[in-house]
């Protein structure tokens, strides 16, 4: 299991989400964050310059995710996230050591499993 952090740009939120969606992912974290990748604006005054570290608005997406998923996940998130430009975004994977369901108490890639619909009680009308 991995938890893999996907921080991009505001405007392909909705490509990412749908990107996610149609490669099965099934539970995401989404948080509007602000962060600095390294680009640098040189600020010139009569008596020199001064270097303003930028903060820019993006959002992280946080998503566990069971090991056939992995590559799934990332590729879907390149795709959708890409313009080729500076500032696309970074995408952190680490190692999870565990995950519980609250509800079930099922744990790890159980609680990662998408409850099957079949075994909801069907809902009478
Ligand atoms: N090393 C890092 N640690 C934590 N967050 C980072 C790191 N690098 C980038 N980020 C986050 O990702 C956002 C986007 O980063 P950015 O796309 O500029 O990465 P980059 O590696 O500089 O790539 P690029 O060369 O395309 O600019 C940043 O605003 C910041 O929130
Ligand atoms: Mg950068």
């Amino acid at each position: 299991m991995k938890l893999i952090t996907a921080i991009v740009r505001p405007e392909r939120v909705q490509q990412v989400k749908e990107a996610l969606f149609q490669a099965g992912i099934s539970g995401v974290t989404l948080t509007r964050v602000s962060g600095h990748g390294g680009e640098q604006e040189i600020i010139e005054h009569y008596r020199g310059s001064r270097v303003v570290i930028e903060f820019r608005e993006k959002v992280e997406f946080k998503m566990a995710v069971s090991e056939p998923f992995v590559d799934v996940a990332i590729e879907a998130i390149r795709r959708a996230a890409h313009t080729g430009e500076v500032g696309d975004g970074k995408i952190f994977v680490q190692t999870l050591d565990r995950v519980v369901r609250i509800r079930t108490g099922e744990q790890d890639d159980e609680a990662l499993t998408p409850v099957n619909e079949t075994k909801r009680q069907p809902v009478l009308k």
